[in-house]
């Protein structure tokens, strides 16, 4: 798999490029390339990660013109907008909009956030491939599957090398030009030694690289960025002080306001921000979804993740509800709708809860989605949330849905 197809330069100013594909163009950050117009890129999230010798760039090009074509063509059949709904289109919506469509039984919802979608961010589509390095954690979240009471859970955490050879796996042979690394929040990595293994992985590959690795400190993502990571996946979890109070208990670390701290300053440093919240928590109400989707976009997020909470048998919440996917699904729509321009994931606890859960959530808004990448020996122990492991077999039948659905790995633009 190689699930990114090159763009073409068009247009520079400064850092500002202007790329091109199959006469799309889309915005996109130059920080790292001596580039001139007429030479091919691969950019991810707005961000040009690696250039190509344009030979070959327009080899790989005139092979995926015909199947780009016949993308597109499948996008817009499925894309119509339900002509009812059109005059939401034409005023900002506030947060009874928001309650309304949250509670409304109106499936029209799920089209006309999906028309949106085409119509905003075409049939672009981003993923993401998650590497989980280290289950160990100081918090003690009460949802969470790694938190530190969890005393069942066999910890472990990657070396150096074993990380390198799992980020050159998913890079080199899966495919990824955009890696997340993800953990519990483990200060056996120091901020010097966690900056030094991203220096080192943008030293040697070509791809954007996020971190997800919980709230830790100012000077941990400062370092991170000054040794190239360029995105951040750390989520508020709820914009409901006290309901965040009652997950976060006593001896965790890390306020809702230092959260949304660490959210802004990761926003200053320049990274992409790709924040949400968790849907279907014990006590959160309608109001407090639509507050959380106010608050993503308040906070200027370039990716909002937004996933469904899932009771896991090793922690406090255990005998909680399941909330069926619906209300995930139509929480979707609703911040689509909110917000036509943003750039929506779907997450990967997602497909635990419905197995057509990436078809169905990038049907109803979502224009991006994640996918763990993390070799099976390790992702059997990384146990947020309840799921199945199978990598190769899962990358592949993922990536076989997002085709059937018209999409394409041109850059989505942040
Ligand atoms: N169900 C769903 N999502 C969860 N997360 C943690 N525990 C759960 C759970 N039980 C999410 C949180 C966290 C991310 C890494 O995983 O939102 O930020």
């Amino acid at each position: 798999m190689c699930y990114a197809i090159p763009g073409k330069v068009v247009g520079i100013r400064g850092r500002n490029v202007i790329l091109e594909y199959f006469s799309e163009t889309r915005n996109a950050v130059n920080e790292f390339f001596e580039l001139s117009e007429g030479d091919y890129v691969y950019a991810q999230g707005g961000l040009i990660v690696e250039q190509i010798d344009r030979i070959e760039a327009e080899r790989l090009l005139s092979s995926w013109k015909n199947k780009f074509m016949e993308l597109k063509r499948i996008d817009s059949e499925l894309s119509k907008p339900p002509a009812a709904l059109e005059e939401l289109l034409d005023r900002s919506l506030n947060k009874e909009d928001l309650i309304q469509m949250l509670k409304s039984n109106d499936d029209r919802i799920f089209a006309m956030a999906n028309a949106l979608r085409s119509a905003r961010k075409q049939n672009s589509c981003c993923v993401h491939g998650i590497i989980e390095f280290s289950n160990y954690c100081i918090n003690d979240c009460k949802y969470c599957g790694i938190r530190k009471s969890n005393r069942k859970l066999v910890r472990c955490r990657m070396s150096k090398t074993q990380l390198f050879r799992n980020v050159e796996y998913a890079i080199k042979k899966l495919g990824f030009k955009a890696i997340v690394l993800q953990s519990g929040e483990d200060e056996h990595y120091t901020d010097e030694m966690f900056s030094e293994i991203v220096e080192e992985i943008a030293k040697r590959f070509n791809a954007l690289i996020f971190i997800s690795c919980g709230t830790r400190t100012e000077s941990f993502y400062k370092k991170a960025y000054d040794a190239g990571a360029r995105g951040v996946l750390l989520r508020f979890e709820t914009s409901n002080e006290d309901l965040y109070n009652s997950m976060h208990p006593a001896g965790s670390k890390g306020s809702l306001k230092e959260r949304l701290h660490m959210i802004k300053y990761a926003k200053k440093l320049g990274y992409i921000c790709a924040t949400g919240f968790m849907v279907g928590l014990p006590g959160q109400t309608i109001e407090d979804i639509a507050n959380d989707i106010i608050m993503t976009r308040n906070l200027d997020a370039d990716m909002y993740s937004i996933g469904p909470f899932i009771p896991h048998a090793e922690t406090p919440l255990r005998n909680s509800k399941q909330q069926n996917a619906d209300l995930w699904y139509r929480t979707i729509a609703t911040a689509r709708i909110a917000h036509p321009d943003a750039n929506i994931l779907v997450t990967t606890a997602l497909e635990t809860i419905d197995k057509d859960g990436l078809r169905k959530g990038m049907m109803c808004g979502a224009n991006s989605f994640m996918i763990n990448a993390t070799p099976d020996e390790f992702a059997g122990n990384y146990d947020i949330y309840p799921r199945d492991v199978n990598l190769i077999k899962s990358i592949n039948s993922k990536i076989e849905v997002i085709k059937s659905i018209g999409r394409a790995p041109t850059d989505i633009s942040i």
